[in-house]
C-alpha cells in the first residue's frame, strides 16, 4: 500500500470562522477531505484529497442498514513557533485496526493513513485555530458500501478523513460537568462491540443522553450491562476517581473504550509517581468512599473532552458534590500538562508527539 495520494483542487475556498463566536465542537468543516476505497480485487486504493462535500452512496449500502462502521478522533495542534503537532496518531490507528477487526472491516495500513492525515492537515493548516483550548479535530472513519440487504460484511468500503476546527467539547473546558448514573439503559456488554469505536455504541447512548440532559445533567455515567453495579465510562469519555492519594479507573474489560487519553493519563500519573489502580469499581463503593470524604476528585478523559472535571454525580436519590463543585488540583495539573505537551509548550518526555 505504498500508493500515492492524488490532490483535486477546489474551485473556491470557504470563509474560515472569524473568532466572533465560539467554535464549539464539530460545527465547521475545512475545504478538503481525504477519501480512499476498498474492493476485494484492489484492496485499499485510489487515495485522494478532494474538496469537502457530500458523497454519493447506494441507498442499500451496508452502513445505512447494519451500521458497519468504525471511526477515530484525533487532534492537530499549532505551536507558538508555527509548527503543527499530532498527539499519538499511532495509538489511534492501532485502535482503528482493532475496531476494524471487530466490525469485520479489512485492516488499514496504519502508517499510510498517518501519512494521509499529515498531508491533509498540512494542506489545511490555515484552518488550525490557535486560541487556548482550540485545535483541529481529525475524524477518520470507514463505512461499508455494498448495495445489498443480506446481513453480511460488505465487500467494498470507503475510508474518509474530515477535519473540523474546534474549541472545547463542553461549554467551558474546565468548568466541572454534572453526570448522572444511568441504571435503566446500558451502553455495551462484554462480547459486544463496546471496546470498538463504532457508531452503534453512540446510537445506543442517545436515549439516555437525552434523558440526562432533560434532568439537567451533561452526560451519563454508564454501569456494566449485566449486573448494573460496576462503573464503565461516561458518554464521550473515560472516567477517573481520585480516592485519597490514589487514582482509580475502571479496568478495560471488553465493553469499555480503550481511550488514548485514558492511557496517556495513566502513563503520566505513573511518571509522576502517583498510584493508579485499574479495577472493577462498584457505584455503591464509590458513593461509600464519597460519604467517608475519601473521594477527592472525579474527571473524564477523551480526545474531544481532554480532561473534564466532574463537579456533581447523581445516582438514584444520592448526589455527590465533588471537590466542592470546583476543578480539583490534579485535574487541573493533568489538563495543563497534556495540553502543554500537545501545544509544544511542555517538553514531550514520553515521546507522544509527531510533527506534521
Ligand atoms: C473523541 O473524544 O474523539 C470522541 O470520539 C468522543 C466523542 C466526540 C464521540
Amino acid at each position: 500500500m505504498g500508493q500515492s495520494i492524488t490532490f483535486h483542487k477546489a474551485d473556491k475556498l470557504k470563509p474560515k470562522p472569524d473568532g466572533s463566536k465560539p467554535l464549539g465542537f464539530g460545527k465547521f468543516f475545512t475545504d478538503y477531505m481525504f477519501e480512499m476505497d476498498y474492493s476485494m480485487e484492489e484492496g485499499w486504493h485510489d487515495a485522494r484529497i478532494v474538496p469537502y462535500g457530500p458523497i454519493s452512496l447506494d441507498p442499500a449500502a451496508t452502513i445505512f442498514h447494519y451500521g458497519q462502521e468504525v471511526f477515530e478522533g484525533m487532534k492537530a495542534y499549532r505551536t507558538e513557533d508555527k509548527r503543527i503537532l499530532l498527539f499519538r496518531p499511532d495509538k489511534n490507528m492501532e485502535r482503528m485496526n482493532q475496531s476494524c477487526a471487530r466490525l469485520n472491516i479489512p485492516e488499514i495500513d496504519e502508517q499510510f493513513v498517518i501519512k494521509a492525515i499529515k498531508q491533509l492537515v498540512a494542506i489545511e493548516e490555515k484552518w488550525i485555530p490557535n486560541e487556548p483550548g482550540q485545535s483541529l479535530y481529525i475524524r477518520p472513519f470507514i463505512i461499508g458500501t455494498d448495495p445489498a440487504l443480506g446481513v453480511h460484511p460488505s465487500s467494498t468500503y470507503k475510508l474518509l478523513i474530515i477535519l473540523s476546527p474546534v474549541g472545547s467539547y463542553f461549554g467551558d473546558s474546565m468548568s466541572p460537568v454534572k453526570i448522572y448514573v444511568e441504571d435503566e439503559y446500558v451502553r455495551a456488554v462484554k462480547g459486544g462491540v463496546g471496546y470498538a469505536k463504532t457508531s452503534g455504541n453512540y446510537a445506543a447512548s442517545l436515549k439516555a443522553q437525552t434523558k440526562s440532559e432533560e434532568l439537567g445533567f451533561d452526560q451519563v455515567l454508564w454501569l456494566d450491562g449485566v449486573e448494573h453495579k460496576y462503573i464503565e465510562e461516561v458518554g464521550s469519555m473515560n472516567i477517573f476517581f481520585k480516592i485519597d492519594d490514589e487514582v482509580w479507573t475502571p479496568a478495560l474489560n471488553g465493553s469499555i473504550l480503550p481511550g488514548v487519553t485514558r492511557a496517556s493519563v495513566i502513563e503520566l500519573l505513573q511518571h509522576w509517581g502517583v498510584t493508579v489502580k485499574e479495577k472493577k469499581i462498584s457505584v455503591n463503593k464509590l458513593f461509600k468512599k464519597a460519604e467517608k470524604q475519601q473521594l477527592k476528585e472525579v474527571f473524564g478523559t477523551g480526545t474531544a473532552a481532554v480532561i473534564s472535571p466532574v463537579g456533581f454525580l447523581k445516582w438514584n436519590d444520592k448526589v455527590i458534590k465533588v471537590a466542592n463543585g470546583k476543578t480539583g488540583k490534579l485535574s487541573q495539573k493533568l489538563y495543563d500538562t497534556l495540553t502543554g505537551i500537545q501545544n509544544g509548550k511542555i517538553k514531550d518526555e514520553l515521546h507522544w508527539i509527531q510533527e506534521v
